[in-house]
């Protein structure tokens, strides 16, 4: 199998060590987010990088009270900017601002920092704690730091394709 061991290995983890995660390795991550690819090269993309115990909480208790997201020492808060695009178009804002999430996964995996993205809030909610407008939409949560487990493979189902 010649896939890369980023994506072969990356899992979603929900058990942390309370480890901290420097700031270059913080701007590594944002680099890589920043080089993704966008429609007509939009960028339509900010970031919040949540240190501080207390926004920790609170942005916890809104993403389904989901405590194990408290361990790790990094939160990293997508936001896609529709005021970014001429065309003020959510859905491309959002569908940009996912492809970064993605970048910020794999070489977040490549330099050994686990993370999960969580997105279990109500998007009026995040968007009022984060001090966002309705312009804004909150993409994801990545939450960053060193794993504490190391679970198996999540199932796949085989992706088919037809051909034209
Ligand atoms: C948009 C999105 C939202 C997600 N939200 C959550 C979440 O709120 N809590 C959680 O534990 N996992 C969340 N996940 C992680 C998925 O559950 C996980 O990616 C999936 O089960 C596959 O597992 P894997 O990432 O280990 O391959 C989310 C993933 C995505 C892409």
């Amino acid at each position: 199998m010649d896939i890369l061991p980023e994506i072969l290995n990356r899992r979603s983890i929900r058990k942390y060590k309370s480890t901290s995660v420097t700031d270059e390795q913080i701007s590594d991550l944002i680099l890589a987010a920043s080089l993704a690819p966008s429609g007509s090269n939009k960028q339509p993309w900010d970031f919040i990088v949540v240190k501080s115990k207390e926004m920790k909480e609170k942005i916890c208790e809104l993403d389904h009270n989901q405590k194990w997201m408290l361990q790790a020492p990094v939160f990293i808060v997508c936001v896609g900017k529709s005021t970014y695009r001429k065309d003020d178009s959510m859905e491309r804002t959002i569908r940009d601002s996912a492809i970064a999430i993605t970048h910020i996964l794999l070489q977040a995996q490549h330099m050994g920092l686990a993370t999960c993205w969580t997105g279990w809030y109500e998007q009026d909610e995040m968007r009022n704690i984060l001090g966002l407008t309705d312009k804004d939409y909150v993409t994801g949560i990545i939450i960053v730091g060193y794993a504490d487990e190391n679970p198996n493979a999540r199932p796949r189902r085989k992706a088919t394709y037809t051909e034209i």
